[in-house]
């Protein structure tokens, strides 16, 4: 789907109604990439529609995984085990993907075979040493531009030995591309992240019958082994619903209900956060699969006041959404521990910086903090900067102020979200 360029929209405009997010995008990459290491068909249904989640199948085709039907219809991924990976013929391009990136580079870890993993600018960007460094310790051959810090990568895979590895950031990715090296490991690999990151590799695993253990909140171990084939229906991205929660929110007159997303307690650290603000927000628990526990959510609009919230509450990548809430809430929010987000899709305490300004809202950051003084934004022409999450808290912020107000760069959405105007449209009335 082409997404437009720009997005202009006319404030305020109430959201009324149910909607569906699209696939969760972190259950949605691990879901290809469990189902390729199986031994016997998968079937997914519901994958993230966006670009990222398309890399990591594109990255998988390469390797020679068989892959069938187009998402959010069933996608067949005929799995034949890590043992028929075959070496790629071209670079595999991550675009704007660090999830495909990092956890690729961990499944090619183990591979008696030659890759070069490549990203857009953004991506060339973004911090790898992270990965590349635990997955040298286990035995694995790695480079890249600056002695591996950045990419583009090289893997040239090679028989791993498991091992203890203390991570030096909490990242769902790398813990992920670990176990995914570790599964293909001799021994134990025991990884000891600084603090909890998200959970979906651990709980899918273990669903799946692999042989992951989760020793405590911040330790998890694998050995040898894969998981069984197996069928999903992926669940809705709160990273994705938390921009129409906001938004709703934020715009007086809105009541919005979102049905079977994604409920894993790591990453609805949004909900507290909004609820604390003033937000009503209701919570319906639905069914749980491969160990992901899903439900819906309503949120109605509230008159909203300033908190202070930590990365450590389970949230990070709805930080901008939550910044725009922290726009129209009376006094200040402030976000601690935010110092990842400099490293994300754009530097998003900038990017917050820059666009929350031009909605006229007073805003500081730090090395690692974010404050929003909240008051009465006025329209504006705002900036995706490319990034995905950007674009859609400007759109969030321009339905909610008064008058009109348009996001450049729009076509940034495509990463996660290229239904995102239209989603929003219906749920406004305002679809032609
Ligand atoms: C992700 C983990 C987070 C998140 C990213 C997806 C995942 O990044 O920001 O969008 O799917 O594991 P980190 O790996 O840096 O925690």
């Amino acid at each position: 789907m082409t997404v437009r360029s720009e997005l202009t929209l006319e404030g305020p405009a109430p959201l009324r109604g149910s909607i569906h997010m699209p696939g969760d995008k972190g259950i949605s990459h691990r879901a290809l990439l469990f189902a390729a290491l199986a031994d016997g068909a998968s079937t997914l249904t519901g994958l993230a529609d966006g670009d990222d989640v398309a890399r990591t199948r594109a990255a998988l085709e390469a390797l020679g995984v068989d892959l069938h039907g187009e998402t959010p219809g069933p996608v067949r991924v005929e799995g034949r085990g890590v043992d028929a990976l075959r070496e790629p013929e071209a670079i595999l391009d991550c675009a704007n993907s660090g999830t495909t990136m990092r956890m690729v580079v961990g499944l090619l870890a183990g591979r008696p075979f030659h890759a070069v993993l490549a990203g857009d600018a953004a991506l060339t960007r973004r911090p790898m040493g992270r990965v590349v460094e635990p997955l040298r310790a286990l035995g694995a051959h790695l480079d890249g531009r600056a002695e591996g810090h950045l990419p583009p990568l090289a893997v040239r895979g090679a028989r791993l030995v498991g091992r203890r590895l203390a991570l030096r950031v909490a990242s769902g990715q790398v813990k992920t591309a670990l176990l995914l090296a570790g599964l293909q490991a001799a021994g134990t690999t025991e990884i000891v992240e600084p603090a909890p990151s998200r959970d979906h590799s651990e709980r899918m695993l273990a669903a799946l019958g692999a042989p992951v253990e989760q020793v405590d909140a911040v330790t998890v171990r694998t050995r040898a082994g894969a998981p069984q084939p197996f069928e999903l229906a992926v669940p809705g991205d709160p990273s994705s619903a938390v921009f129409f929660a906001v938004a709703a929110a934020v715009t007086p007159g809105s009541e919005v209900t979102i049905e079977d997303l994604a409920l894993n307690p790591t990453r609805i650290g949004f909900v507290d956060v909004l609820r604390r603000m003033g937000a009503a927000i209701d919570i319906a628990a639905g069914s749980t699969r491969l160990g992901e526990p899903a439900g819906s959510l309503t949120v109605r609009a509230a008159p909203l006041t300033g908190t202070v919230v930590d990365v450590d509450e389970g949230l990070i990548d709805e930080v901008p959404a939550l910044a725009v809430a922290a726009a129209f809430a009376a006094g200040v929010t402030e976000f601690r521990g935010v110092a990842e987000l400099r490293v994300k899709e754009s530097d998003r305490l900038a990017t917050l910086e820059r666009e929350l300004g031009a909605l006229g809202v007073g805003v500081e950051t730090g090395p690692d903090r974010l404050v929003v003084r909240g008051g009465a934004p006025r329209p504006a022409t705002l900036e995706s900067h490319g990034d995905h999450r950007i674009a859609m808290a400007g759109a969030v912020a321009a339905n909610a102020v008064a008058g009109s107000s348009t996001v450049r760069g729009w076509s940034a959405v495509a990463a996660s979200y290229p239904r995102f105007a239209d989603d929003l449209a219906t749920l406004t009335g305002q679809t032609s």
